[in-house]
C-alpha cells in the first residue's frame, strides 16, 4: 500500500513526533529514523491542513518510496521511482526538490539523483519546471539513517518560515517570561489534536504566546491573566499576530483567577475547551506564596470545573537539564514525586513529558495529561 512519510523539523524530534500524532491521530506512525516517521496513507486534505497549523513537521512525502542503503542501491530507488511515475494518472510540468539531513552520504550526490529522476520524469511525458510545476517530487537523504526517500512533496523543504515572524522580541509587547512561538504552537496541537469547532484554555496567558499561536490557525481560545497590564499586552500582540488576517477564531482575553475559573470564564465557554495549556509562573507566585506546586494544582482542579470530557492538559515547567526523556526529572521547584502526587490528587493523568532545552543549567519539561471534567 502507498505510504506517507512524514519529515520532522529539528529543533525537537521526539515532540515534533508527538504532535505529529496529535495532528494526525488515525496514523499510524512507525519511526525508521531519528527525523522521519512513516504513516499508512493518508488524505491530502487531512496532510495539508495538519502542514498548515504544525510547528515541528516540515513537510511529507506521499507515495513515498524508500531505500534503507545499508540493505539496498540507489538503482532500487531510482527503479521504484520509475513505476511510481509511469503508474501515475496525469501528465504536466514537474519539479524535484531535495533536502540532505544529517550532512551528506557518502559517496551520494542528492543533486545527481534528482537530476536522474527528471530525466526518468522526461522519459514518461513529464517536462521540467522549477518554477511553477504542476507536481513535486521531494527527495530526501538521511545520513543519520543511510536512507534515501522520495515521493510526492506535500508543502516544502524551506525550514525558513513558520512561526519565526512572531518570535518574542518582534512582538509590541515583550516580556523575558514570553514563550518561543514554535514551543507555544506545539504545546497547543498537543492539547488539542487537529483543529476544530472545540477552544483551547490558556489560565495564565502572560504576553499572549499560546493565544497568538492558537489564534493564527484559527482555533478558538480563551485567555486569563491576573494581571491587567499583561493582559493589554496579549491583547496587543494577538491584534499584532493576527495584522487583520480573517481567521475563523473567536477569541477573549480577559482578567481573571486560574485558580477560580469556574467563576472568571464566562458561561458561554464552559465546557468547550478540549485543552488546557498551562504556563505558570516560578519565583513569588500570584497568590503571594512560593508554594509552586499548589498554584499548579489549584489550578488543575479548577479547569476541570470547565473543560469537556477527554480534555487534555499541556503543562510547561523548569527542570535541570538530563542526558535523556526517561531517566528521573529533577525539578527547580520542588521534588518529582512530590509533583506527581500532586497531578494524581488534583485528577491529572500523565500520559508522556518530553524535555525542551534552554540552556546548560536550564530545560523546560513539556507534560501532557488528561484531566477529567468535575460533575
Ligand atoms: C510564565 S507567565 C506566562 C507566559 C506566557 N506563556 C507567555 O508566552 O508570555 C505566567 C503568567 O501567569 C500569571 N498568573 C499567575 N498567577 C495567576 C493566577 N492565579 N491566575 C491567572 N494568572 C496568573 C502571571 O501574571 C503571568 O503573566
Amino acid at each position: 500500500m502507498a505510504q506517507t512519510l512524514a519529515c520532522l523539523r529539528g529543533w525537537n524530534v521526539p515532540l515534533a513526533q508527538a504532535e505529529c500524532r496529535a495532528l494526525l491521530p488515525a496514523a499510524i506512525f512507525e519511526p525508521i529514523s531519528a527525523r522521519m516517521l512513516l504513516t499508512k496513507e493518508q488524505q491530502l486534505n487531512l496532510l495539508t491542513t495538519s502542514l498548515a497549523c504544525a510547528s515541528g513537521i516540515q513537510c511529507f512525502l506521499q507515495d513515498v518510496q524508500l531505500v534503507d542503503l545499508a540493505d539496498n542501491s540507489l538503482e532500487d530507488l531510482l527503479e521504484k521511482v520509475n513505476t511510481v511515475l509511469q503508474r501515475f494518472p496525469n501528465r504536466g510540468s514537474l519539479a524535484v526538490r531535495y533536502l540532505r539531513i544529517s550532512g551528506r552520504i557518502n559517496g551520494i550526490s542528492t543533486k545527481m539523483i534528482a537530476g536522474e529522476i527528471g530525466s526518468i520524469a522526461v522519459s514518461h511525458g513529464f517536462t521540467i519546471d522549477l518554477n511553477n510545476p504542476n507536481y513535486e517530487i521531494g527527495l530526501i537523504a538521511d545520513a543519520s539513517a543511510n536512507i534515501v526517500a522520495c515521493g510526492w512533496l506535500v508543502g516544502d523543504f524551506d525550514d525558513s518560515i513558520g512561526t519565526a515572524p512572531r518570535r518574542a522580541t518582534e512582538r509590541p509587547f515583550f516580556k523575558p517570561i514570553s514563550l518561543d512561538p514554535r514551543l507555544a504552537r506545539l504545546a497547543v496541537n498537543l492539547a488539542c489534536g487537529p483543529v476544530d469547532d472545540h477552544a483551547v484554555l490558556d489560565p495564565m496567558t502572560g504576553t499572549g504566546g499560546f493565544v497568538m499561536e492558537a489564534t493564527t490557525m484559527g482555533r478558538h481560545c480563551l485567555a486569563i491573566d491576573m494581571n491587567s497590564a499583561m493582559v493589554e499586552g496579549a491583547q496587543q500582540n494577538v491584534t499584532w499576530a493576527l495584522n487583520g488576517q480573517n481567521t475563523e477564531s473567536n477569541y477573549q482575553i480577559m482578567v481573571g483567577d486560574a485558580c477560580n475559573l469556574v467563576d472568571s470564564v464566562p458561561k458561554n465557554w464552559h465546557g468547550r475547551f478540549s485543552g488546557v495549556v498551562l504556563d505558570p509562573p516560578y519565583g513569588r507566585n500570584s497568590h503571594g506564596t512560593d508554594n509552586h506546586l499548589a498554584l499548579i494544582e489549584n489550578t488543575i482542579r479548577s479547569a476541570r470545573t470547565v473543560v469537556m470530557n477527554q480534555a487534555k492538559l499541556v503543562l510547561i515547567i523548569p527542570i535541570k537539564p538530563s542526558e535523556n526523556d526517561n531517566s528521573d526529572v529533577q525539578l527547580l521547584h520542588g521534588d518529582w514525586t512530590s509533583f506527581v502526587d500532586m497531578m494524581e490528587q488534583s485528577g491529572a493523568t500523565i500520559i508522556d513529558r518530553w524535555q525542551e532545552h534552554v540552556h546548560g543549567s536550564l530545560s523546560r519539561l513539556i507534560l501532557l495529561a488528561t484531566i477529567a471534567p468535575l460533575d
